[in-house]
């Protein structure tokens, strides 16, 4: 079977060696030429958990391209372009439909078109017109989460495949022969219209999102009766019925998925008349709660943070990942830097930290450009100097630091945990101030 994959970043590279591992032979197409060189001599664009190693294994089964028109006569050509939102929280189809213009002026046979890409309902619809209703059109959302994607790859809760009322058996044959490496895997495959498939990826993320949002309005009546977020959320888990996942209360979602597709998600409703006043909160809370999470240091300092030093850990919007889309730390950085407090940070992720640096160039104070930020090569080195620490990242590597040295370097031996990964009982008998989000 002959497979293209088309597209830039994440989901294209990732939907690629995992084809090229089950062992097909795929064309990977992307319209930059450098990207392409680097993949070619085995190095990822992307930074994945992983990656590294699987694209080199699987290389010889890839061939990587700019030539769009070498994706004619492909059984499958795999559609995973960036689906940006726009100023007005639409989803942007821009790249997507730039991609059905272009495969329209290649396409010679039967090939079948799979949109990978997050898209609102009708995108579908929309490709198999664009393409003069020939091809055949499927809806193919993925579910991979950042750093886990491999992972997520090989081993999903469900794979969705969404057709087009009465799709001839053939094209639904096709897709099942890709898919049937999880013939023996107990992954169920869900068959259903484009519609369905187009709203269940926005209904998976809002609903995580939601959730979310949920533990993180009950961490603020928490904080007001002195209850403890962290058991109250334990005792649910316990709950079969409400599971033990999303439901940490933090400092608010981040990231590329979340805060888009609820958007995005919400414009869907406004689009049919209908209102949906669930999401809109979610995103409303969700954008507070990193404000609501820093009144805790505003109360402490009493606003003072005037020539304070103070260690955030974490850049990232999780932990592992150089990506620092919709990351909460960075809106804390910036909330820091108008109070005129130096910020120390670090990052157990090198690769964050450097586009974290690359970030801070657009942040100069106006002073002779100076950028009151200093990035730390370890974790320790942070703490030399500072006064406090703001934790924004729920990296378990945090709990094997030596918090016996960072109490003797912290000044004022205050920490505030924005992911409640720290044991208050340690930091305590530590003499630790331990302040966390919802107590
Ligand atoms: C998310 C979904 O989990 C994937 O299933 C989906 O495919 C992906 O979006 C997408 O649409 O492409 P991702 O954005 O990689 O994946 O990250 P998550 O692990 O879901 O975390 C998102 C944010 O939620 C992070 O900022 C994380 O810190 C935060 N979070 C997570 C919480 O605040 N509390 C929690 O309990 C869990």
């Amino acid at each position: 079977m002959k497979i293209s994959v088309i597209g830039t970043g994440y989901v294209w590279l990732i939907q690629t060696v995992w084809l090229a591992k089950i062992g097909f032979s795929i064309q990977a197409i992307d319209l930059f030429e450098d990207k392409i060189e680097k993949l070619k001599s085995g190095i990822p664009t992307i930074y994945e958990n992983g990656l590294e190693a699987l694209l080199q294994e699987t290389m010889r089964n890839i061939h990587f391209t700019t030539d769009i028109a070498s994706s004619a006569w492909s059984d499958i050509i795999f559609l995973c372009v960036g689906t940006p939102q726009d100023e007005e929280w639409k989803t942007d189809l821009t790249y997507i439909k730039q991609a059905g213009n272009d495969l329209k002026k290649t396409l010679i046979g039967n090939e079948i078109i799979v949109i990978k890409s997050t898209v609102p309902a009708s995108t579908n619809a929309m490709m198999y017109e664009l393409l003069g209703s020939k091809n055949p059109v499927v809806s193919n959302p993925e579910f991979l989460r950042e750093w886990l994607a491999i992972e997520d790859f090989f081993t999903p809760d469900r794979v969705v495949l969404g057709f087009k009322d009465g799709e001839k058996h053939e094209v639904i044959d096709t897709l099942m022969e890709v898919y049937w490496y999880f013939s023996d895997k107990w992954v169920p495959i869900l068959q259903t219209n484009w519609q369905t498939a187009e709203l269940i990826k926005y209904a998976a993320n809002a609903f995580l999102a939601t959730k979310i949002t949920f533990i993180n309005e009950i961490a603020r009546l928490s904080d007001s009766i002195w209850a403890d977020i962290n058991d109250v959320a334990k005792a649910l888990w316990m709950d079969h019925r409400i599971g033990n996942k999303f439901l940490n209360a933090w400092i608010g979602y981040g990231g590329s998925c979340f805060p888009k597709d609820v958007k995005s998600l919400i414009h869907q409703f406004h689009e049919q008349g209908l209102g949906w006043d669930i999401l809109t909160k979610v995103d409303e809370t969700n954008t507070s709660q990193v404000d609501y999470f820093m009144k805790k240091v505003w109360n402490h300092y009493w606003t003072q943070l005037n020539g304070k030093t103070i260690w955030v850990f974490g850049v990232a919007f999780k932990p592992d990942t150089d990506d620092l889309r919709e990351s909460k730390a960075l809106v804390i950085i910036n909330r820091l830097i108008k109070a005129w407090a130096m910020v120390q940070v670090f990052d157990y992720n090198a690769k964050a930290l450097e586009n974290f640096e690359k970030y801070t160039y657009g942040l100069a104070t106006g002073i002779r450009n100076f950028i009151p930020i200093v990035i730390s090569k370890t974790f320790l080195d942070m703490t030399k100097n500072a006064d406090f620490l703001i934790l924004t990242l729920e990296d378990k590597r945090v709990l094997d630091e030596d918090f016996d040295m960072i109490a003797n370097n912290l000044k004022d031996k205050t920490i505030f945990d924005g992911k409640n990964i720290l044991h208050k009982d340690v930091m305590k008998n530590l003499w630790f101030e331990y302040m966390w989000v919802g107590c």
